[in-house]
């Protein structure tokens, strides 16, 4: 079996590497779209705030439970969302990942319709860092501040916190680099595709626009995300 086949065949996501006009395909839903880009502004806001001093630290605490509601959001849409948002569609084996990388070194990588094999596990990096950087935050204290896991920390929490969040620095240039270096590589532009949701694919590519969920999913991932926010916020 070809390489290729093999891709195909592990994934319906991943596509051969045809040319031809293109075509748009909606690839990415709504609630997918607005929480990633209220997740880059909000990494930014506690970044930011991390070094303020007095009263301002609040923003820091305020801003990084935020992202707790926005983090349980995404767990949950990754289970009931659209096609392309679940965890099933881009969490690949090894294998896939391998011979996507094979073609990587190629300069010809494949297609994707949703996120790619590697851009898969970058984004369940992302989350997994950004979730370690919350708990142990929880667990740090500064100045009069106590947080509200404090009571679970061990020594250096505060050193522990604050490596994990310039490991989360790294991976994030890591991921903004790839997105351009895949739209060098396929011609594709992925940031436009995360504002608007539609993807620009070669015509010879089969794919389908992302069907609708309906109202009610999205109104109970956004109340999960509300009520892990609530639970924290003080
Ligand atoms: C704080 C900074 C950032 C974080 C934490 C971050 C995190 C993420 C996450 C978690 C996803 C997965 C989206 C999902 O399926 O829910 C993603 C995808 C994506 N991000 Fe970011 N991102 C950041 C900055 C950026 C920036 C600055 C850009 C554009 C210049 C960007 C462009 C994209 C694109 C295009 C995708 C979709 C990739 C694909 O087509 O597979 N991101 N990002
Ligand atoms: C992804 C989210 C977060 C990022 C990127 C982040 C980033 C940082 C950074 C870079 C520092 C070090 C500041 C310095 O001393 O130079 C810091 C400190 C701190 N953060 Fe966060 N943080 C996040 C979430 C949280 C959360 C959710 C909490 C608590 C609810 C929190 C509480 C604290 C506390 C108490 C400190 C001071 C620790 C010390 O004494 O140095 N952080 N954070």
């Amino acid at each position: 079996m070809s390489k290729t086949n093999k891709i195909i065949e592990h994934s319906a996501n991943l596509t051969e590497n045809k040319s031809g006009p293109a075509r748009p395909v909606r690839v990415w839903d709504l609630p997918t779209r607005v929480f990633h880009w209220a997740l880059v502004v909000m990494i930014a806001i506690a970044w930011i705030s991390a070094e303020a001093d007095g009263s301002a630290f609040v923003i820091h605490v305020y801003s990084g439970t935020m992202l707790v509601g926005f983090i349980m959001f995404r767990l949950v849409w990754g289970i009931i969302g659209s096609r392309h948002a679940l965890f099933t569609d881009f969490v690949f084996s090894w294998t896939t990942v391998k011979d996507y990388s094979l073609r990587l070194l190629s300069f010809r990588p494949p297609h994707s319709v949703g996120h790619n094999p590697l851009g898969g596990w970058m984004v369940v990096g992302l989350l997994a860092v950004i979730m370690l950087a919350i708990l142990t935050g929880m667990m740090s204290s500064e100045d009069g501040y106590r947080g509200p896991l404090s009571h679970l920390a061990f020594g250096g929490m505060d050193d522990i916190h604050e490596g994990l969040a310039n490991f989360l620095g790294l991976l994030i240039f890591i991921h903004v680099v790839g997105v351009f270096a895949h739209g060098v590589l396929t011609r594709e532009n992925l940031p436009r595709a995360m504002i608007t949701g539609i993807k620009k694919l070669p015509a010879g590519i089969v794919a389908n626009d992302i069907r609708s969920v309906g109202i009610i999913r999205p109104i109970i991932a956004v109340l999960i995300g509300f009520g892990a926010i609530w639970l924290f916020w003080s």
